[in-house]
C-alpha cells in the first residue's frame, strides 16, 4: 500500500497579505523550499490569516487536529510590533515549547542581518505536530529552514508521524543511530 503523503501546513501570518494588500510571498516561499528538499510524499494545507491572536490559535489548532498537519511552518508575525503575536499564538495551543529552533534560527539569522535579534520566532508540539515559526521576510525562510530541518525528520519520527525524507545534497536529515 502507498502510504498517505505528509501533511504540512503553511501559515501566512499578515494583515496586509490577507486583506491582499500584497501578494502572499512566504508561503509559496516555504512550499518552493519543501519541494526541493523532501523525497517522500508530501502534500501542502496553505492558509494565509490577519495577525490577530485567536485567529492565529484557531488556524494553528485546525491545521494540527483538524487537517492532521505533522509539521505546520508559520511565516510572519514574529517581532516586536504590537500586531506580532505568532509567538503567542504557537505558545498558547502548544504542549510543549521547543526552544531549541528559535535559539539556531536567530543565531543562524544573525550572521546575515543584526536585526534578526527582533525575532521571537520559537517552535513547540502539539499533540502530534510540530509547529515552527519563521519571519515574515522571505528571504528568511530559506536561512532559516536550512538551518532546523536536519532535525525535524527526526522529531516528527518521535511524535508518531509520517517518515520524511530529503534530498542529501540539500539538506542531510539526521537521525541517530539506535
Ligand atoms: N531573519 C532572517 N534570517 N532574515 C531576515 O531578514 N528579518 C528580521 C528578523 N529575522 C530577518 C530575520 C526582522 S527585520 C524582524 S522585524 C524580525 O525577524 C521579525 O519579523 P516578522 O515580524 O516579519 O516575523
Amino acid at each position: 500500500m502507498m502510504e498517505a503523503p505528509a501533511r504540512i501546513g503553511i501559515a501566512t501570518i499578515s494583515d496586509r497579505a490577507s486583506r491582499g494588500e500584497y501578494e502572499d510571498r512566504g508561503g509559496p516561499a516555504i512550499r518552493e523550499y519543501l519541494g526541493e528538499i523532501l523525497t517522500s510524499p508530501w502534500e501542502p494545507v496553505a492558509r494565509v490569516i490577519p495577525d490577530e491572536l485567536p485567529q492565529v490559535e484557531a488556524t494553528l489548532r485546525e491545521l494540527c487536529d483538524g487537517e492532521r498537519c505533522c509539521l505546520v511552518i508559520t511565516t510572519g508575525g514574529t517581532g516586536p510590533a504590537s500586531r506580532d503575536v505568532t509567538p503567542e499564538a504557537t505558545e498558547a495551543v502548544c504542549q510543549k515549547m521547543m526552544p531549541g529552533f528559535g535559539e539556531l534560527m536567530r543565531q543562524v539569522s544573525l550572521q546575515k542581518v543584526p536585526t534578526a535579534i527582533l525575532s521571537r520566532q520559537t517552535a513547540g508540539i502539539r499533540g502530534q505536530s510540530l509547529i515552527v515559526n519563521l519571519p515574515g521576510q522571505p528571504k528568511a525562510i530559506r536561512e532559516c529552514l536550512d538551518a532546523v530541518f536536519p532535525a525535524i525528520p527526526y522529531c516528527i519520527d518521535l511524535l508518531g508521524g509520517p517518515y520524511l525524507t530529503t534530498d542529501p545534497d540539500k539538506v542531510k536529515a539526521f537521525r541517530p543511530k539506535k
